[in-house]
């Protein structure tokens, strides 16, 4: 199984997922900052994912505090550091806050590098745990010989390993029911036509990449069973947050009457908000939309608008699959119910 991110003696292990797929990187990080910059520049990417090497940056703040400072004030400042790195993904503020708690729990400081370190790699199994879980129980919807339409990459890069609505797709495959994904690519940043591929090459599953708005024609020519989609953060209401372009694919799905799942763990549900109201849109650089991996797309002088996510409705999500169990509308009620049990 692919783990972008994992804990090799005394440091972070990475897979720089801005030079896949021409180049597998890895990268040893050694300070919080390098792991703060690695996530703010996508090196590492997708919801669960950042708060897995969030956690692990925590514990290379205990690890090696500056000098004057204790193990305690550097994590509080790596803390602070981490969480302005991407708004958006609430399991990063998820990490960060489970972290905190090992922290205030912990009395003898020459223990809390090695008690970080525990909870953040319980933090990371968990994860992936999570994720075999919601495989089995998203495949359990799908017809057999499915066609599923996904966007941007929710895989084992995006996680701890095996994935959200890839895993389902992962799992959809070992059990011989998937005909065909069909890869949205992913704009600005390709995350679907570079890592979602990357992905689904390694294991011989079957896929085409699409022009994103190539979607429409799919759903018109009845080529789409389902949509898989995974999520960033999820208000009490089924209002969620994922990458720039879901929304139109949950209104095609709509339109279509074709199945909308979202595949996401408890960890990227935020109960505290009641809907999208208060979900932060992270908008990144103009350059990645005007001169993608350093190709001079638009003219000199040309300005762009990135917001790297959109907001849609809970409305238009048929069920949220989780590894508490697939959750159906009305999601007001059934979101909060699920999680309070
Ligand atoms: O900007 P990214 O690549 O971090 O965005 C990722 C997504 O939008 C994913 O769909 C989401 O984080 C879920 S990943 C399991």
């Amino acid at each position: 199984m692919i783990r972008p991110v994992f804990w090799e003696e005394d440091h972070v292990v990475l897979l720089d997922q801005t030079r896949l797929p021409w180049e597998e990187r890895w990268l040893c990080l050694r300070r919080w900052e390098e792991v703060a910059e690695a996530i703010r520049t996508m090196k590492v990417r997708g919801a669960p994912a950042i708060g897995i090497a969030a956690a692990y940056g925590l514990v290379l703040a205990a690890l090696r505090p500056k000098p004057g400072r204790t193990p305690a004030e550097e994590f509080q400042e790596a803390r602070e550091g981490l969480g302005k790195t991407r708004p958006t993904a609430v399991n990063l503020f998820w990490a960060l806050e489970r972290m905190s708690r090992t922290l205030q729990g912990c009395d003898i400081e020459e223990e809390l590098p090695e008690r970080l370190l525990s909870e953040a790699k319980r933090i990371h199994e968990e994860d992936i745990a999570a994720n075999l879980r919601m495989g089995e129980l998203g495949a359990e919807l799908l017809p057999e010989g499915v066609r599923v339409l996904t966007i941007c990459n929710t895989g084992a890069l995006a996680t701890g390993g095996h994935g959200t609505a890839l895993g389902v797709v992962r799992t959809a495959w070992a059990k011989g029911k998937l005909r065909m994904v069909y890869v949205c690519e992913t704009r600005p940043v390709l995350q679907g036509a570079r890592l979602t591929a990357w992905e689904l090459l390694r294991e011989g599953i079957p896929f085409k990449i699409l022009a994103d708005f190539a979607s429409g024609l799919l759903f018109r020519r009845r080529e789409v069973d389902v949509v898989l989609s995974g999520a960033d953060r999820i208000a009490r209401n089924g209002d969620f947050a994922n990458k720039v372009g879901t929304y139109v694919l949950a209104l095609l799905a709509q339109r279509h009457r074709v199945p909308f799942y979202v595949v996401a763990p408890s960890s990227t549900f935020d109960l505290g908000l009641s809907s999208e109201e208060g979900i932060p849109i992270e908008e990144r650089p103009e350059e990645e939309v005007l001169r993608p991996y350093g190709f001079p797309l638009a003219p000199e002088g040309a300005r762009a608008w990135n917001p790297a996510f959109d907001l849609t409705p809970g409305e238009l999500v048929t069920a949220f699959v989780t590894e508490k169990g697939v959750i159906r509308p009305p999601y007001a009620h059934t979101i909060p119910e699920t999680f309070s049990r």
